[in-house]
């Protein structure tokens, strides 16, 4: 099915790809906005710009591949400079973020802590005043005992659907773990909700996001805005 938003998420894209300079080590998130970047850094790799990339997914690096893009590990380097990824949710204050729906949590919140600059683009879907309003919180947890970390989940407060793939088998990331979608409702303070999130035993990560965000470019019907932190 066509994306409504195809249109947006490539506006944003593609401007975030021209934040790219030669010699750079770039995070490459997931998604369909993060695939639009891909696309628009293979063809500068055609006109010349040379970078490395660590991607956040196993789908974004066979893009990427496919595209002439040369990729690189943590083992090779121990910093990022800049990553480019897509959001479900960005909170339009205080550009804290909801991400995962596409199960790249793990790996897109491991590059973004080592990443020196994050830029998140979206369309304008995605700005809410107040995160939670549309979306749950993915919350990676190993497959061992899952029942019994949903439950605690639960008792934070959260209504927990384990994420299944179309064949209703659950879905595995590729870390080999299972992603559980967390309803909070409206999220009043997320960076203490990402806290206690992670004190539970058995969950990896969670998709809350919070003061990671340099730069935020959205693209809506009257061009890409720019959201810097305050
Ligand atoms: C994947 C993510 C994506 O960035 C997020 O789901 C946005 O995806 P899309 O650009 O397709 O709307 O966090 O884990």
């Amino acid at each position: 099915m066509d994306d409504p938003a195809a249109a947006l998420k490539r506006e944003a894209g593609e401007q975030a790809a021209l934040l790219v300079e030669n010699g750079m080590v770039v995070g490459l998130g997931t998604g369909s906005t993060a695939a639009f970047v891909i696309a628009a850094l293979g063809r500068r790799i055609q006109e010349g710009l040379k970078f490395t990339a660590i991607a956040t997914s196993e789908h974004s690096a066979a893009q990427a591949s496919k595209l002439g893009i040369t990729l690189t590990d943590f083992g090779h380097h121990d910093g990022i400079d800049l990553t480019i990824d897509g959001a479900d949710e960005i909170e339009r204050k205080s550009l804290n973020l909801i991400k995962g729906l596409g199960g790249a949590l793990l790996r897109e919140k491991i590059v973004a802590a080592a990443s020196r600059r994050l830029v998140i683009i979206a369309d304008e879907r995605k700005l809410v005043r107040h995160l939670g309003e549309h979306t749950a919180v993915p919350v990676e947890v190993t497959p061992f005992a899952w029942e019994a970390t949903a439950h605690r989940l639960g008792r934070l407060g959260a209504r927990v659907s384990p994420r299944h793939d179309r064949d209703d088998s659950l879905f595995v990331t590729d870390g080999g773990n299972l992603i559980l979608d967390c309803n909070f409702g409206v999220i009043e303070d997320p960076a203490t909700l990402e806290r206690r999130i992670g004190e539970i035993v058995g969950v990896i990560e969670s998709g809350l996001f919070i003061g990671r965000a340099a730069l935020v470019l959205v693209a809506g019907a009257d061009g890409v805005a720019r959201f810097e932190p305050a």
